[in-house]
């Protein structure tokens, strides 16, 4: 292996998002290699007794998972990285590290579904005690830490209601009781928040979304501080957690156009959040990054830019209305992901799940998800759309 040159802290982010990991790479290729690996040989009786080589095992890491994990941690910010299957995966190996029997975990109400569901289930099972806090109220951190939280939970913004939240003073409380934070940072993609920088233990993204970025494979990964990270990797390690290595190659590959990806999704989701804001159909724009939107100011303090992910509340909330509206969409399409190149648009009913008084809104909130199509096919799209509805 060669000499790292690229953590450099003088190196630009978008620089390092090109450079970093390369020096896994060999004989002058500038990608690293896909290695296919489970058993990996010893030269001698003497080096399998000492198993201290580089490379031992498949599972216990490769060039490529190498790459991509320091590739992650110098992104985020964080001491080490590693990967996952998938997002989900990420989350619940963060909860199964740190979390014993007897142990409170603090969630986010707006957090990703799943990981909701998860709380509710495998946790409550194992004798671990979850509560939802409302990520819209300042005090909602300190009326709900309990004498045994040992992790608070964020993601900011919510992937689905977009409230952001206000992560250093989450991080302050957290530290003060005793706990852990963690952040589901997949909205910033960890380019545009920095989450060791701003208090957090612990970060994870379902790299399936925009790192990958072109919807063609599923990952996680979670980045810890060097304070907590032998706990997270003896559990990442006793748990047989990895992921495929033609995975791992196409997220490192995601991660090298992710500065000039997220730009074109920033400008375009903003543009679009704008025109939005003006018509009569929209009765609130849910965009972190659009002044005077909920969760503006904090955005602005704490992050450096925005994705193309973003909510609207329409006016109308009539099923065949809202219907009208979606089928008549040509360039979004309808489905579960985002962070992908491709638009998509779903309606989102939140109080299915939700605690009731952390969503009052009457209208149905479509979540969208600006692609890198051009911007004013989009807005024609959605003008068609509204037009559809408007006749139905
Ligand atoms: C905010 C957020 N976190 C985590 C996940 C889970 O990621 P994956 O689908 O890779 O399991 C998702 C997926 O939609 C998500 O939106």
């Amino acid at each position: 292996m060669k000499e790292d040159k690229s953590h450099g802290a003088n190196l630009r982010p978008a620089t390092r998002l090109v450079t970093s990991g390369r020096q896994y790479s060999e004989h002058g290729i500038v990608n690293p290699g896909v290695y296919h690996a489970s058993t990996i040989l010893y030269p001698s009786a003497d080096a399998l007794r000492a198993g201290n080589q580089q490379y031992t095992y498949g599972r216990k890491g490769t060039p490529t998972s190498r790459a991509l994990e320091d590739t992650i941690a110098a992104l985020e910010g964080g001491h080490a990285c590693k990967v996952t299957p998938s997002g989900l995966a990420a989350i619940a190996s963060v909860f199964m590290a740190f979390l014993d029997t007897g142990d409170h975990v603090l969630i986010t109400d707006s957090t990703y579904r799943p990981t909701r569901t998860l709380a509710n289930g495998l946790l409550k099972r194992m004798g671990i005690d979850s509560s939802f806090y409302d990520p819209a109220d300042p005090e909602a951190v300190r009326k709900g830490l309990k004498a045994n939280t040992k992790l608070v939970f964020t993601e900011c913004p919510g992937s689905q209601t977009f409230e952001v939240q206000d992560i250093p003073a989450i991080c302050t409380l957290a530290h003060e009781a005793g706990a852990l934070v963690a952040i589901d940072n997949t909205w910033s993609a960890g380019h545009y928040f920095k989450p060791f920088r701003h208090g957090c233990d612990i970060s994870l993204q379902a790299a399936t979304k925009y790192l990958v970025g072109h919807s063609d494979c599923m990952m996680g990964c979670v980045t810890v501080s060097e304070e907590h990270w032998p706990r997270y990797k003896a559990a990442y390690e006793e748990m047989g957690l990895f992921a495929g290595p033609d995975d791992m190659y196409l997220t490192l590959r995601g991660i090298r156009t992710l500065d000039v990806r997220l730009e074109r999704h920033m400008k375009s989701g903003l543009a679009i959040a704008e025109w939005l804001r003006g018509l009569d159909e929209v009765a609130d724009v849910l965009h972190p990054g659009l002044p005077g939107a909920p969760g503006h100011e904090i955005w602005k303090r704490d992050f450096t830019g925005a994705c193309g992910l973003f909510g609207f509340v329409m006016k109308e909330s009539g099923q065949a209305k809202v219907d009208a509206f979606l089928n008549a969409l040509t360039l979004f399409g309808m489905g579960y992901s985002w962070g992908g190149f491709e638009s998509l648009a779903i309606p989102c009913d939140v109080t299915t799940y939700r605690s009731a008084t952390t969503w009052d809104r009457d209208g149905q909130l479509i979540r969208l998800h600006i692609g890198l199509e051009d911007a004013e096919d989009l807005k024609a799209d959605l003008a068609g759309a509204f037009a559809a509805m408007a006749a139905a």
